[in-house]
């Protein structure tokens, strides 16, 4: 049996009226989708009605630094479909993923080799080696890289009441050969806020709230598309189930433990500050694609979809 109305004709929305034609689009296929929806599960008054006091609510819950609608898209997975799709990477390029909720614009320049870590930050002490190359394997001199982390109690700064230093997060600049270095924290794994409708979904899935351990990256260079991206140490637990479906198996990486004092001591360590008689080193090189690069590749996948 067909549903369709036939005095509204809802699949196309057609207004000389409106400027924008690219709105237009998606205002049409999104409602084109959502009756497609209704017919298929037959959603009837008393689920749209559900419907519609989930997302109030999800509405009324949302403050500056909880946006449930950012968490519900994240939990959906929509947030990374559109950041693959907003950021195609051509092969050989580090993948990207979405910055989360934590960034912070305009975080402290520092020299590389600086420690990100203000002093009694919880966790364990972490040594990051990274390079910055092109797809060609040459260092790009003077890349900016900001970095940003949560502590050792899995949380970020800016989670701190009355924070008004950053702390776990700074913006440093490669050397000439495209190398940089910081002392921090090994991340550990946090959950995303689950106490509103965000954390209703996941338990209606049978999903749990918790992120893999990971540090963000922001990168850009001029004449290179930026790169937002994420790394996971492989000891981490939730790797695979990963509740907003953020981690790629191309940016897990392996951790090292650097036990010897004398090594601690070259990575600018202090003795007081390891803990557990080791130091963890994770390296990391990352390749940024150019812009012609990735209007190249945008153009050849727009080809395919011919
Ligand atoms: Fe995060």
């Amino acid at each position: 049996m067909n549903f369709s109305c036939p005095i509204l004709a809802p699949h196309t929305i057609s207004n000389s009226l409106v400027k924008d034609p690219r709105k237009l689009q998606l205002i049409n296929a999104l409602v084109s989708h959502l009756h497609t929806f209704a017919r298929e599960t037959s959603l009837d008054h008393a689920e749209w009605t559900k419907v519609v006091e989930f997302l109030t609510r999800a509405g009324k819950e949302s403050t500056d630094y909880k946006n449930e609608f950012i968490l519900l898209s994240d939990i959906m997975g929509l947030s990374a479909l559109v950041d693959e799709l907003t950021h195609p990477k051509p092969a050989g390029c580090t993948d990207s993923c979405e910055a989360g909720p934590f960034y912070v614009p305009n975080a402290p320049e520092v020299p590389s080799g600086a420690s990100l870590a203000k002093v009694g930050t919880t966790g364990e002490a972490m040594f990051f080696n990274g390079t910055v190359k092109n797809t060609k394997g040459q260092g790009i001199r003077g890349a900016k890289i900001d970095v940003w982390q949560a502590d050792g109690d899995g949380i970020y700064d800016v989670q701190y009441p009355g924070t008004t230093e950053a702390n776990d997060r700074g913006k440093i600049v490669a050397e000439d050969d495209g190398t940089f270095c910081y002392r921090g924290i090994l991340p550990t794994a946090y959950p995303i806020p689950s106490d509103g409708p965000g954390g209703d979904l996941l338990r209606t899935l049978g999903r749990h709230p918790h992120r893999a351990a990971h540090i963000h990256f922001m990168l850009n260079a001029p004449g290179y598309d930026d790169l937002t991206t994420a790394l996971y140490p492989s000891h981490s637990p939730f790797l695979g189930t990963d509740p907003v479906f953020a981690t790629r198996k191309s940016l897990i990486c392996q951790v090292v433990e650097e036990r010897d004092p004398k090594r601690w001591e070259a990575m600018g360590f202090k003795n007081r500050e390891v803990t557990r008689g080791r130091v963890w080193v994770w390296s990391f090189g990352f390749v940024l694609a150019s812009v012609e690069e990735v209007e190249e590749f945008k153009r050849q996948r727009a080809k395919a979809k011919l």
